[in-house]
């Protein structure tokens, strides 16, 4: 798809040792597009919130590179930082703040000055109207989740990270968020998932890329590869990652 081949992300031959000196990226390379769904897929352990977190700006590489659009995300944290929506994976909401002040909290925090409008579009799509004045200890885990992916879609980002973001969550927000991805999508947003579920992936993703023990195993069109296998994306995920690993 030639038409979507613009680099918005770009990784060459990363590293990351941590301090403890676990090697959880090994020259780890991608280039992911303007526009697409990039599906991020491996086990528990296998580096996927590492190398988020590294292009997010929040860990430090050990080595190689990592830009956003053009700019190194360490050097020019502010710019490449302000073009990121990161929807963790672990749910973290202030007990005291409540839903909207949370919302209005992050927009200061990228400098927005009229957010209303934003925030009121963001409280109807994810379905918080109703919990605007609810502060944060008083919300299920759903909600959390709907939360935070309000939050990290304030300030309107040119991609989006979205880190497990349908694990234990209900039917429900799953479909709401399944749904929120393709109109992100048609927006030209670049979305980057992380999944353990393989139906996930195959249901939105343009591309995948598998990843274990820090390395990446295959790059790959979705299509492509479901043509050439013949079998579902989990079949083909199993070919590559030994479920023993998979705890
Ligand atoms: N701060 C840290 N210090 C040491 N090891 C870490 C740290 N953070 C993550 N790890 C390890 O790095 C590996 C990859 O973790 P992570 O990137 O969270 O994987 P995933 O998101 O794919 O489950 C795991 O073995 C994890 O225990
Ligand atoms: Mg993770």
């Amino acid at each position: 798809m030639h038409f979507m081949s613009e680099s918005v992300i770009l990784i060459k031959n990363l590293n990351k040792t941590y301090k403890n000196g676990f090697q959880a990226l090994k020259d780890v390379s991608l280039d992911i597009h303007k526009g697409e769904i990039f599906g991020l897929l491996g086990p528990n352990g296998a580096g996927k919130t590492t190398l988020i977190n590294i292009v997010a700006g929040l860990v430090f590489k050990t080595s190689g590179e990592v830009t956003v659009m053009g700019k190194d995300v360490e050097k020019e944290y502010r710019f490449t930082r302000s073009k990121i929506g990161l929807v963790q994976q672990e749910l973290a909401a202030d007990p005291f703040l409540k839903v909207e002040e949370y919302l209005r909290l992050q927009a200061g925090y990228f400098g927005i000055r009229s957010a209303d409008a934003r925030i009121e579009q963001l409280l109807k799509d994810l379905k918080l109207d109703d919990k605007r004045k609810s502060p944060g200890r008083s919300l299920s885990g759903g909600m959390k989740r709907r939360m935070m992916i309000a939050k990290a879609l304030v300030h309107d980002p040119e991609i989006v990270f979205l880190d497990e973001p349908t694990a234990g969550v209900d039917v429900e927000l799953r479909e709401n968020l399944w749904s929120l991805v393709r109109t992100m999508r048609k927006m030209h947003k670049t979305i980057i998932l992380t999944t353990h579920y393989l139906e996930e992936a195959e249901a939105l993703a343009d591309r995948v890329a598998i990843i274990n023990q820090g390395r990446i195993l295959l790059v790959e069109e979705k299509e492509k590869l479901l043509s050439d296998h013949g079998t579902p994306l989990a079949d083909i995920y199993r070919k590559y990652v030994n479920q023993d690993n998979n705890v």
